[in-house]
């Protein structure tokens, strides 16, 4: 597990100590901001942060501070306030240096139990790559369309070095979406599942002429039996150390080893569509991400085959009903993507231009913080809110 890291937003009422120099006292490291900063800039990933009640309160109402990892300081007649943002500890005020001492090494060992130090945070440290993973609850949705043809476009596009990984481990698909005829999978990495140097991985993985490296499933649905979460983790963190962009496609099972992946992933994708059945399992699936105390911010939403038509259910009705904005919109692409699947050429490599490729490039954006990614994120907490405060009638 990495170092915890620990942001105290000193409005002011916490005196002039030199609480950075804590940072020797705590096993964390401890970063000391005054409420100027903004606590949008100052929180950027950190894992637990004390701050006032009302910066607090502010911080929330603005989606800049996630429950579970807030540390509030303010009047004893606050405590109720500081509960109902879900903070796990309460400093009433005035705040001497050894009170702020002992509640700091409180948090960080209830903290490490409940493991809110993430596990992929700590990996991320070690390693350069990075993981995303496509998944839905519902098959059929187009995981394996988008998984393929994003994994094509951030190598192409983007110039990342990308291994796309069939998690699909009963019924895959990759290889056929990619007209490849596997020679060797997963099940062959096993046996040398604690020895997977580089110079292995690149002389095992298929190549596809995209540019791409494939890590294919077996085709005989029993071997799913004989992957464990264990191995999956250990593929994952070795592709990681090989610098790997890593697209997981994935099966709609929320088995052990899927649980694995999406633990192991910096991106969720969770594709969903215009469907009610759809949309209720993704609500499903948000709710247990979030007891499995998931960022918020991993997870992104797609909504797939996208229309204008009217189906009885409106995307703002569906955002609505998820609580959180799409980050993209995937129109049916038809003909035009039945007929790449078919031939094993991916639609963003035939047809560039296509509006279901220009929006699988926008999710390849959003993944990679490029461009217009922060107003994505600006249009999604504004769209949110504004939701929000009608569904509350505020
Ligand atoms: N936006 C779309 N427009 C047209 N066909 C689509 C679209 N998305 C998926 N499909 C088709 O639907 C089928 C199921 O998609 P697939 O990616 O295999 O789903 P999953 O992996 O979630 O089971 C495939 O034949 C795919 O080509
Ligand atoms: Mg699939």
């Amino acid at each position: 597990m990495g170092r915890m890291r620990i942001s105290i937003i000193n409005d002011g009422t916490l005196g002039t100590d030199d609480l950075e120099a804590l940072s020797g006292q705590v096993d964390a490291e401890i970063a000391v901001y005054d409420n100027q900063d903004g606590i949008k800039k100052v929180t950027a990933g950190y894992d637990l942060v004390m701050v006032s009640i009302s910066d607090a309160e502010k911080a929330f109402k603005k989606g800049e501070l996630d429950r579970g990892r807030l540390i509030a300081y303010g009047h004893p007649d606050d405590l109720e306030r500081a509960l109902m943002l879900g903070a796990i500890d309460f400093l009433p005020q005035p705040v001497d240096i050894d009170n702020l001492l002992y509640a700091l090494k409180k948090a960080v060992i209830l903290a490490s139990s409940r493991n809110i130090v993430s596990r992929d945070k700590s990996t991320e440290q070690a390693s350069k790559g990075h993981v995303v993973t496509v998944y839905s609850p519902s098959g059929g949705i187009g995981k394996t369309m988008l998984a393929v043809n994003l994994a094509i476009t951030f190598a192409r596009q983007f110039g990342q070095k990308v291994v796309l990984v069939d998690l699909n481990l009963q019924f895959p698909g990759v290889d056929l979406m990619l007209n490849l005829s596997p020679a060797r999978t997963i099940i062959d990495l096993l046996s040398r599942i604690d020895n997977l140097d580089n110079e292995f991985l690149e002389s095992f993985l298929m190549r596809h002429s995209s540019g791409i490296r494939v890590l294919p499933a077996s085709q005989r649905p029993e071997d799913s039996e004989r992957v464990s979460d264990r191995d999956i983790r250990s593929i994952i963190d070795a592709l990681k150390k090989n610098g790997y962009l890593v697209v997981i496609d994935s099966s709609s099972n929320l088995n052990d080893n899927m649980l694995a992946a999406l633990d192991c992933s910096n991106n969720i994708l969770l594709v969903t569509s215009l469907e009610l059945l759809a949309l209720r399992n993704t609500r499903t699936c948000l709710e247990i991400m979030a007891s499995l105390g998931y960022d918020k911010s991993k997870i992104e939403l797609v909504l797939n085959r996208a229309t204008n038509k009217d189906l009885g259910v409106r995307v703002e009705d569906a955002e609505n009903l998820l609580g959180e904005c799409f980050i993209a919109q995937m129109p049916s692409g038809g003909e035009c993507v039945v007929k790449a699947a078919n031939h094993g050429q991916p639609f963003v490599l035939t047809q560039p231009e296509n509006e279901i490729s220009k929006s699988v490039a926008k999710i390849a954006r959003v993944v990679l913080h490029d461009e217009d990614a922060q107003i994505i994120d600006e249009q999604k907490r504004g769209a949110l809110f504004s939701r929000i405060r009608r569904l509350f009638g505020a």
